[in-house]
């Protein structure tokens, strides 16, 4: 299992260069499946979840392929440009199975699609994870009420549909992925759906723009109203995906609290518009440089400033974690109010153990600051509780061990090359310990 072993005090200085969304890509391949043609893919970031939806894919029997560009990245300049082409013509077997989903709960966004391309699906139930309970309720919900027949047995979705029918869904509450499910449904569906009280975060407008691109008519996109109307095919296309504005964010905050001085290039600076406000707030010294790319430079000293995790445009919640390490930099009481999972406070402990001050009660987590970080060996959690880990260690004085970071893997592409090529100290190290000898079983432990 890797860790990373990291040196803090190190101010970040210099250029990172922004990856594909994580979560533009996830969706956008599983659209693949609804054409029998080739679609092509660009800028999706090489991460652990993406070569788990690859694999996904291909167990359904698309074949997928990575073409990596001639000359690798050096991990300081802008990413290599590669490509994903994903061809369905023949989905031998469209079950999305436990071995896979149980790895990745995206896994069930190819729910809406395999009905709408084979009228049947058979998609393992994504457990919960570390952050939540996460069902997927209001997919089955729009669903069923599009024409699916969904019954859940032996831990599978079972979905069958001769065409699924336009539909007015309103959603109980804003999903993401429900909303990006819901409308892979909807684009081969007969006749219009009209979905509200939708999602309205940018990689929704990423799927829509792939979709378009595949002959989709679709209206509302990145609003909470969305209307569809149906056709009877949809042909292959090409499309980028945009640049991942989690990551970016991250950077910004490691700018920020190692009191450093770095461009995030390859961004797209329209979707961080909560990020930037309250990191200025915050203290730290903001620049937009153009339409793709972003300054942030220290403060003398960070200002504690309140956060409450919003669905998008508000603050989001893959940032809460983040901005909790610089919260414990910040002179001042900082409240961080988590509104959209009920347990993603997962990091708190560990940070508590690098000596930040922070009390939980409920969603909210009262943090004090600015407290003097120790270096400690630490452990992951999930993946934005990673983040949070990797940048306390930064500022940290000595060198900590965060084990686990294959949480970090599934949405940061080349995490340590990219801050070691902006001053970070940072090493990936596998695991130094020989795994012990396994004692015969009927030995006392
Ligand atoms: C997406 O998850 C993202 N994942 C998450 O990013 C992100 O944290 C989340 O949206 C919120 O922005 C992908 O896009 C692959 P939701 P998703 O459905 O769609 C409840 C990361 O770090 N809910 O918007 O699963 C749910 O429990 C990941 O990259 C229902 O009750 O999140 C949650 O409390 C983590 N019923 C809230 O809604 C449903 O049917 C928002 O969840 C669906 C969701």
């Amino acid at each position: 299992m890797d860790k990373f072993i990291i040196r803090g005090g190190n101010p970040l200085v210099g250029t990172v260069h922004v990856s594909g969304a994580k979560n533009s890509a996830l969706p956008c391949m599983a659209a693949a499946i609804l054409t029998e043609e080739e679609v092509t893919l660009e800028n999706i970031p090489q991460v652990r979840d993406i070569a788990t939806e690859r694999r996904l894919l291909a167990s359904m029997g698309a074949a997928v392929e990575l073409h990596e560009p001639v000359t690798p990245g050096d991990g300081f300049s802008a990413a290599p440009q590669n490509h994903t082409t994903i061809s369905c013509r023949s989905l031998s077997d469209p079950v999305a199975r436990y071995e896979i989903v149980k790895t990745m709960r995206a896994s069930s966004l190819v729910l809406g699609a395999l009905i709408a391309r084979t009228g049947a699906a058979r998609v393992a139930m994504p457990g919960g994870c570390a952050i939540g309970g996460r069902p997927i309720d209001q997919h089955i919900k729009g669903l069923e009420k599009m024409g699916a027949v969904i019954v859940q047995q032996h831990g599978y979705l079972e979905a069958s549909a001769p065409r699924l029918r336009g539909a007015h869904i309103v959603f109980d509450r804003i999903t993401v992925t429900g909303t990006e499910d819901l409308l892979m449904a909807a684009v081969l569906a007969e006749g219009e759906t009209l979905l509200e009280n939708c999602a309205r975060e940018p990689e929704v407008v990423d799927l829509a723009g792939l979709l378009a691109a595949m002959g989709a008519k679709i209206q509302g996109a990145g609003t909470s109203m969305i209307r569809v109307q149906g056709v009877a095919r949809l042909h292959g296309a090409r499309y980028r995906i945009n640049p991942d504005r989690i990551e970016a964010g991250t950077f910004l905050i490691a700018g920020a609290i190692t009191g450093g001085d770095l461009i995030v290039a390859n961004c797209n600076t329209e979707h961080l518009g909560a990020m930037i406000a309250k990191l200025s707030e915050a203290g730290a010294r903001i620049d937009a440089l153009g339409p793709d790319s972003v300054r942030v430079r220290g403060a003398a000293q960070l200002r504690s400033a309140d956060i409450s995790t919003e669905e998008y445009p508000g603050f989001p919640t893959d940032m809460q974690a983040q901005y909790m390490a610089l919260a414990t930099q910040a002179e001042g009481v900082s409240l961080v109010r988590e509104n959209i999972f009920e347990n993603r406070f997962m990091h708190v402990q560990e940070l508590v153990r690098m000596g930040a001050s922070i009390k939980v009660d409920g969603n909210t987590a009262t943090v004090r600051g600015p407290a003097r970080l120790s270096s400690a060996a630490v452990m992951c959690s999930d993946l934005r509780a990673s983040a949070s880990l990797v940048l306390a260690a930064l500022v940290a004085d000595g060198e900590s061990v965060v084990d686990r970071v294959y949480h970090m893997d599934r949405g940061y592409e080349r995490i340590e090359e990219k801050l070691r090529g902006v001053g970070a100290q940072i090493q990936r190290m596998g695991n130094v310990f020989a795994p012990r000898p396994e004692k015969p079983i009927n030995q006392p432990a």
